[in-house]
């Protein structure tokens, strides 16, 4: 497995499988690897015939309270996971290597970007598209791979794929979850075990969700109503956002007549978790 540091190494790289007719499938990361991530480098591998990871805390989408100082990292026990799945190469750009002077141009997707975690979080979105756009110009991916897990960030991906005609097919690939249902993050590992089991209310309400809806159930103000009440039965959790939206635009939807997303996010202590499942009349 090649890593490469430099943005030259890894268009090389990439460019020389291009020409051989190969085609480079790129899961993008923030390194802190967990099941969830090798998930997406397993549905990699089965889809592309290069398989090419990068590993960037990328700082332009935290915001200036937020963990970007703390966030996890242990590059040698991320790269050996990644060696291990089989990877070819592995792009691990430094922040100077990526931005080198105060960038001025950015990728906004309008109203999207607002929406759900660009709510509680100004500029995420902002970082996290201009980054996926860097590193599809630096990889030239034919296909890269995402977590349902950031369902936001996957439609945020698509629209700029699709308004910016980026040749690379997006694939999603399911939340992977810990055996009593917590969505896996890298974040995780900033609980206390108090936490850890308050943090199940995420899921729990999820699912409340889909057994009311599963009922016969359709308006989303029920639907919601009932997942507050099980999080203000944990004070400990502050709730954030619990809403349904269309998955493609995010926008609030008052019945499930069509595909809906129901996307939460909560504060435990100072952890922010997120997690949604998919309802489909
Ligand atoms: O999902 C993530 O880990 C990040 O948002 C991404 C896509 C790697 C961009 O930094």
């Amino acid at each position: 497995m090649n890593v490469l540091r430099t943005i030259e190494e890894a268009r090389k790289r990439s460019r020389a499988a291009g020409s051989r007719g190969a085609r480079v499938g790129l899961v993008p990361t923030m390194g802190a690897l967990h099941e969830g991530h090798l998930s997406l480098i397993r549905a990699a591998k089965a889809k592309s015939d290069i398989v090419a990871a990068s590993i960037f805390v990328n700082p332009t989408q935290f915001g200036p309270n937020e963990d970007f100082a703390r966030y996890p990292r242990d590059l040698d026990r991320d790269l050996g996971l990644l060696e291990r799945e089989g990877v070819d190469f592995v792009f691990v750009p430094s922040v100077e290597e990526m931005y080198p002077e105060q960038g001025v141009t950015w990728i906004t997707v309008e109203g999207l970007s607002e929406r759900l975690c660009g709510k509680s979080r100004p500029g995420h979105f902002r970082g996290v598209a201009t980054v996926v756009a860097k590193l599809f110009n630096i990889v030239s991916p034919d296909l890269a791979f995402f977590g349902q897990k950031d369902a936001a960030q996957v439609a945020i991906i698509r629209r700029i794929v699709r308004d910016l005609n980026m040749p690379v097919q997006i694939e999603v690939v399911p939340i992977v979850r810990e055996s009593d249902g917590l969505a896996l993050s890298s974040r995780n590992a900033y609980l206390n075990p108090e936490q850890r089991k308050d943090a199940l209310v995420l899921f729990g309400a999820l699912n409340g969700v889909r057994e009311l809806f599963e009922k016969g159930e359709r308006g989303s103000a029920a639907l919601i109503r009932a997942a507050k009440a099980d999080f203000e039965r944990i004070p400990a959790v502050r709730l954030d956002y619990f809403e349904i939206v269309d998955p493609d635009d995010l926008t609030p939807v008052t019945a499930i007549n069509k595909r809906s997303l129901v996307a939460v996010a909560a504060f435990l202590g100072g952890t922010r978790l997120i997690d949604n499942i998919v309802l489909e009349p």
